[in-house]
């Protein structure tokens, strides 16, 4: 059987950026991806890096493409009741936000792990995990027509929402929380020069709609639908004609170009505790997810695994678990301010589709008081921007 030191489920942000700080650190790490190379650099998902989980990039030797082509944005807008007003992140925090797409991270990271001649194998089905209850946990995998086995010390369990990783923890050990929203989001990527210098967050009374890019020649942009919306009702004419009303204002044009993209994602929030099992570690979607109103998921999956690496490191410098035994409850504290955070961003701009006029009158009156208030004002903004100590 081939040993390693850490074996790691999933090629997402988590793992890949997992088998990084690994590497640098001198452990030797062998990735376990279901899906192809390819499949896994084009999957259009999140945008947004928080001021810290961009440092750590860089720190990690992945940055230097995003510190080029990353925007780095000191605010965002949000739109309510016909008027914009902007959340200055740098005045009130000292801080901004990155935007460079996942799609984009997850290349750098893949090119660094072939770089290093680290392992990382594509394209692998049937994983299973045993022993995790033991200190000889081992895997095994299918790969180009063979049964193949897998030693580790530690297992990270970086699979994501549908992975094997979490549902190979016997039934009765985690505890689950978890809420649907009766909202999906609706997200195109379009070949336009984005029409705001920043992203627009926008309520309205036909539902939430968000302005995001990704570069200066590629706009992102949602629509509130539901859940189960089928996508192909939505003609890229429809797409154009329902932004401009959400997203308009007098004044101000909303470009339209070619749609590139185009997908629907249900919202929901989900969080299972604790952590970890055994050898077993689970970090990012494996663990938690999060509606994405708060750009919280890819930060969320990032921090874990710094969490996870420096305890790692400690433990095979000093043979001492301590901050292995306390990974699940230090990630739990910052998971469950994000949880909050992204309830209640999602809260208070969606339109509820029964309509509640009491809900409206509580939303208007919050987006009012984030426009009035610097002390209101400056809690969205440290949120967003990623809170240093939780
Ligand atoms: P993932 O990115 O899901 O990576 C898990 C990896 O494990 C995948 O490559 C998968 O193929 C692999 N895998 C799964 N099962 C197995 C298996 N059995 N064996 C081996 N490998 C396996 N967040 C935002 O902040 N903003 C957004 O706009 C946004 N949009 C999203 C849209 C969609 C459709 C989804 C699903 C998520 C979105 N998110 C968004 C969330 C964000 O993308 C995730 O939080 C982030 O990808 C988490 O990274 P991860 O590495 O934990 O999981
Ligand atoms: C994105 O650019 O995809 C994006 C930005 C902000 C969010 C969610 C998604 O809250």
């Amino acid at each position: 059987m081939n040993r390693t030191q850490v074996a790691i489920v999933g090629a997402g942000p988590a793992g890949l950026t997992l088998g990084q700080l690994l590497h640098r650190a001198g452990i030797e790490t062998v990735i376990l991806e279901r899906r192809g190379r390819e499949y896994v650099e084009a999957r259009v998902r999140a945008g947004v890096l928080e001021h810290d989980v961009a440092d750590l990039f860089e720190q990690a030797g992945v940055g230097e493409r995003m510190r080029r082509e990353g925007l780095v944005h000191g605010g965002v807008e949000l739109q309510a009741a016909g008027e914009r007003h902007r959340i200055a992140f740098d005045e009130l925090t000292g801080k901004s936000i990155v935007v460079y797409g996942q799609t984009e991270i997850v290349k750098d990271l893949i090119a660094a792990r072939l770089e290093s001649g680290a392992p990382i194998h594509f394209d692998v089905d049937g994983v299973a995990l045993h022993g995790l209850d033991t200190d000889r946990p081992h895997l095994e995998y299918d790969e180009s027509g063979g049964r193949h086995e897998l030693g580790a010390d530690l297992v990270a369990g970086c699979d994501g929402f549908h992975g094997v990783s979490r549902s190979s923890i016997p039934q009765g050990v985690l505890r689950e929380f978890a809420r649907d929203y009766p909202y999906g989001w609706l997200g195109i990527l379009a070949s336009v020069a984005p029409s705001s210098e920043e992203l627009i967050y926008a309520h309205h009374e036909r539902g939430f709609a968000l302005l995001s890019m990704r570069s200066p020649e590629l706009s992102r942009l949602y629509l509130q639908c539901a859940p189960d919306e089928d996508v192909s009702a939505w003609s890229d004419e429809r797409v154009w004609t329902e932004l401009q009303t959400r997203l308009g204002l007098d004044g101000w044009t909303l470009h339209e170009g070619a749609i590139l993209e185009k997908g629907v994602t249900p919202m929901r929030s989900h969080v299972v505790e604790p952590m970890q099992w055994g050898r077993l570690y689970l970090a990012g979607d494996a663990a938690h997810i999060v509606p994405p109103t708060g750009a919280k998921g890819l930060n969320l999956a990032v921090r874990d695994v710094h969490v996870l690496a420096d305890a790692i490191v400690a433990w095979y410098a000093s043979g001492d678990p301590t901050l292995l035994d306390a990974y699940s409850e230090t990630c739990l504290r910052r998971v469950w301010r994000a949880e909050h955070f992204s309830w209640w961003m999602t809260t208070m701009l969606h339109r509820r589709p029964d309509g509640e006029e009491f809900d409206l009158r509580l939303q208007l009156s919050q987006l009012r008081y984030l426009r009035t208030s610097r002390v209101a004002a400056t809690a969205l903004a440290e949120n967003y921007v990623g809170i240093e100590r939780v």
